[in-house]
């Protein structure tokens, strides 16, 4: 059952999805989604394995076309398919590529994507180290609300605040003590729900981190961010976020990451996380 912080959604909504320690949810609507995962790095790939397992359609696509993600695909046992397929006839969008290649997604890509399909951003921005600056989020516009103004439709933020590491090696079946957690943001109580039953399949606790407009608490070098957290204590290191204060971390974060070495396990980089983002 997701976790709630910021007025929660489930109370809301007609059901909430049973999940159960197998892992197996028992309402209908969110079982068998298709899903299109736009990027097949570290985070869409592991991603596209765990909905596959979990028994939805999904279809992959990166930056090569259909011919350029075919093998990819056949690896993963996903359905090859070009951005356009990728957004086609699907319930639910996961966009795992960097932040500033959204605003080079094919104007009006979403033009045909009727309103009630989940658009899941799963992006951070790292200007400086590996991203270009974007005046908008530098002068403090929260990421995935500028995600959204560049798609021209309403996102989710899922899947960004735990490492890729975390992510393929570090889920468990619900119940599980200890199971870690992932922040979920966004506005539309149905796009949350089938956003935080993803993150339940992916082996995580859902953590309800509020409005797209709040999701600056699980961004980059806050308190939630990437730190292997359970769900009391993300749930509290979303509240504990102070407006304005991660980037001046983040922009501190090469050289602390420098004095780990090439060498530097998950867990020196959780230990980092946790020591920086407070
Ligand atoms: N790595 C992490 O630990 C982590 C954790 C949480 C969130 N994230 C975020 O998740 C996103 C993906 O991260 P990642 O580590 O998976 O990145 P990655 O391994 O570098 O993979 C990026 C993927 O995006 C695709 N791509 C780039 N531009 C594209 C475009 N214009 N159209 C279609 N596909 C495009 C690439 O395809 P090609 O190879 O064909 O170019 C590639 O498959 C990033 O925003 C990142 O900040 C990362």
């Amino acid at each position: 059952m997701g976790y709630l912080l910021f007025g929660g959604y489930f109370p809301l909504l007609h059901k909430a999805p049973k999940i159960t320690a197998d892992w197996t949810i028992n309402d209908t609507e969110l079982m068998n989604m298709k899903i299109g995962i736009i990027g097949t790095g570290n985070i869409g790939a592991t991603l596209a394995r765990k909905l596959l397992s979990a028994g939805h359609e999904v279809k992959i696509a990166n930056s090569g076309g259909v011919k350029g993600v075919q093998s990819v695909a056949d690896d993963i046992g996903a359905v090859p398919a070009d951005v356009h397929g990728a957004v086609d006839g699907v319930d639910v969008v996961v966009l795992a590529i960097p932040l500033p290649a959204m605003a080079s997604l094919p104007a009006g890509l979403f033009d045909g994507v009727p309103p009630q399909v989940t658009v899941i951003d799963t992006s951070n921005y790292y200007p400086g180290m590996r991203d270009a600056a974007i005046a908008q989020i530098d002068a403090g516009m929260a990421e995935s609300v500028w995600v959204s103004a560049q798609l021209g439709r309403p996102v989710v933020k899922a899947f960004n605040n735990v490492l890729a590491h975390t992510l393929a090696a570090l889920g468990q079946p619900a119940g599980t003590p200890g199971r870690l957690a992932i922040a979920v943001a966004g506005d539309d109580p149905m796009a949350m729900q089938a956003a935080m039953t993803l993150v339940e399949q992916a082996g995580f606790d859902a953590v309800d981190g509020g409005t797209l407009a709040q999701s600056w608490r699980q961004q980059p070098c806050t308190p939630a961010y990437c730190c292997d957290l359970e769900a009391p204590a993300m749930a509290r290191a979303l509240a504990a976020a102070v407006p304005g204060k991660a980037a001046a971390i983040r922009d501190r974060m090469p050289a602390q990451f420098a004095k780990l070495g090439a060498h530097a396990s998950h867990d020196d980089i959780v230990a980092m996380n946790r020591q920086l983002n407070v």
